[in-house]
């Protein structure tokens, strides 16, 4: 595995992970993974093949040969992800496919297989990991490990109003039990459940505005890499 740092930002969803890591690599000028959106990636190809969400096998094989792209954005200050030349980003936000990602996401198997792709962003100057599992299994040696929490309630709101804000129409009630059913078998799997690490630095974001979170983080981080704030 490459020898560049690594800073991991974990926790369940609507907890602020995606803007807290775009920030992050942005300001390091660091590599960015977005973990969540090659699972996603992965549903979006199982559901457009009609492929069963509970066959192993087929769901790992997809994910071996999964044809994933990142580009950074020339219109938005977002990364593009693209399944072979096809633009996807918009279509993997939307929350059938966080569900979906969620349940091919519980199988050993389609874990394993794209553990090697994700360590991959592993580079020089270095890799902000933003994920479900990134400080506990994917990159364990990590130099900052960060999990964020927030209430169920805040971070439904926040989800409501992220999803809005991408045009999904979207249902309050329906929405709610997505999440709660998603966040219940991330944390119950076997297999790599979310959880902080041990070594990872818990950040309650609940009663705190996103520069409040940004401006905690950047303090952990700086105290890791002082060099950074130059
Ligand atoms: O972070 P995001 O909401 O895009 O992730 C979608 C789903 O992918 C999560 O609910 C989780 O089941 C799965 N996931 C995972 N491990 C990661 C990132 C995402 O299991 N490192």
């Amino acid at each position: 595995m490459s020898k560049a740092p690594v800073i991991t930002i974990d926790g369940p969803s609507g907890v602020g992970k995606g803007t807290v890591s775009l920030y992050l690599a942005k300001r390091t000028g660091w590599h960015l993974l977005d973990s969540g959106a090659i699972y996603r990636v992965l549903a979006f190809a199982a559901l457009t093949n009609d492929m069963p969400l509970d066959d192993e096998n087929k769901l790992s094989e997809l994910a071996r040969g999964l044809n994933v792209s990142f580009k950074n954005s020339t219109v938005t200050d977002r990364i593009d992800v693209f399944l072979k030349n096809l633009d996807i980003t918009g279509q993997i936000r939307a929350e059938e496919c966080g569900n979906a990602a969620s349940q091919i996401a519980r199988y050993p198997q389609v874990r394993q297989a794209l553990l090697t792709r994700q360590r991959e962003f592993c580079r020089s100057p270095g890799l902000i990991a933003d994920g479900r599992d990134m400080g506990t299994v994917v990159f364990p040696a990590a130099q900052v490990k960060i999990y964020l929490t927030a209430s169920p309630e805040e971070r439904l709101n926040r989800r409501y109003k992220q999803l809005k804000e991408q045009g999904f129409s979207v249902n309050l009630a329906r929405l709610s039990a997505e999440i709660a059913g998603r966040d219940n078998r991330d944390q119950l799997r076997k297999e790599s459940p979310l959880k902080p690490a041990t070594d990872a630095v818990v950040v309650d974001t609940t009663n705190l505005r996103i520069e409040q979170v940004i401006n905690q983080i950047w303090e952990i981080v700086t105290t890791q890499f002082p060099e950074l704030d130059a």
